[in-house]
């Protein structure tokens, strides 16, 4: 079965909250996915195959700009392409509201993350130092600006 990208419901939060304890050292709470349903500027994505969902990606609608976040897929499917699946997918959700410009951080060391970005479109612009913990890292700013790309 294909890949099928959808909106996030309630009945994902407890797999999602399972994927990101397994992928973060700071991982989101099967709470923190529900508050997400109730926040009319979020807009949440999963991947599912098989009736299983096996990551997601999401971004805050902030003073006109997509705030990305949480872009997580499972270990075992990783490398398959479905991350960058994703962030294409909503980058196009924004864009049919509107929305042009979107921003993320991201873990220096985060190579293989750094090129989903990349490959969507987004650049390095600046560098957040210490911004995480455990481990402590910097993290890069990165810019996707529709003007630059359309
Ligand atoms: C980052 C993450 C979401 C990528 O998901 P994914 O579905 O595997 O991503 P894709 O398959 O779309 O692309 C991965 C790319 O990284 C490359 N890659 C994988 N491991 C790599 C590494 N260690 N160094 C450099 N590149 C790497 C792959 O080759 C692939 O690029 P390619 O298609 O050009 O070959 C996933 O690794 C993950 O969930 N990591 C843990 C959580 C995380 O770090 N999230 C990002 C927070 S900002």
């Amino acid at each position: 079965m294909p890949v099928v990208i959808r909106g996030i419901q309630s009945s994902d939060t407890k797999r999602l909250s399972e994927i990101e304890e397994a992928s973060f050292s700071h991982p989101w709470s099967e709470e923190s996915f529900k508050e997400l349903l109730t926040i009319d500027y979020a807009r949440y994505l999963v991947a599912e195959e098989d009736g299983e969902v096996v990551g997601s990606a999401g971004m805050r609608i902030i003073a006109g700009e997509g705030n990305i976040d949480n872009v997580v897929v499972d270990e075992k499917n990783r490398n398959r392409g479905i991350a960058g699946m994703l962030i294409d997918e909503l980058i196009k959700l924004g864009e049919s509201e509107g929305i042009y410009d979107y921003t993320l951080e991201v873990r220096v060391s985060n190579s293989a993350a750094i090129k989903v970005y990349e490959r969507a479109g987004f650049k390095g612009e600046g560098v957040r130092p210490h911004f995480y913990e455990d481990p402590t890292e910097d993290a890069l700013i990165m810019w996707r600006r529709g003007n630059e790309i359309r």
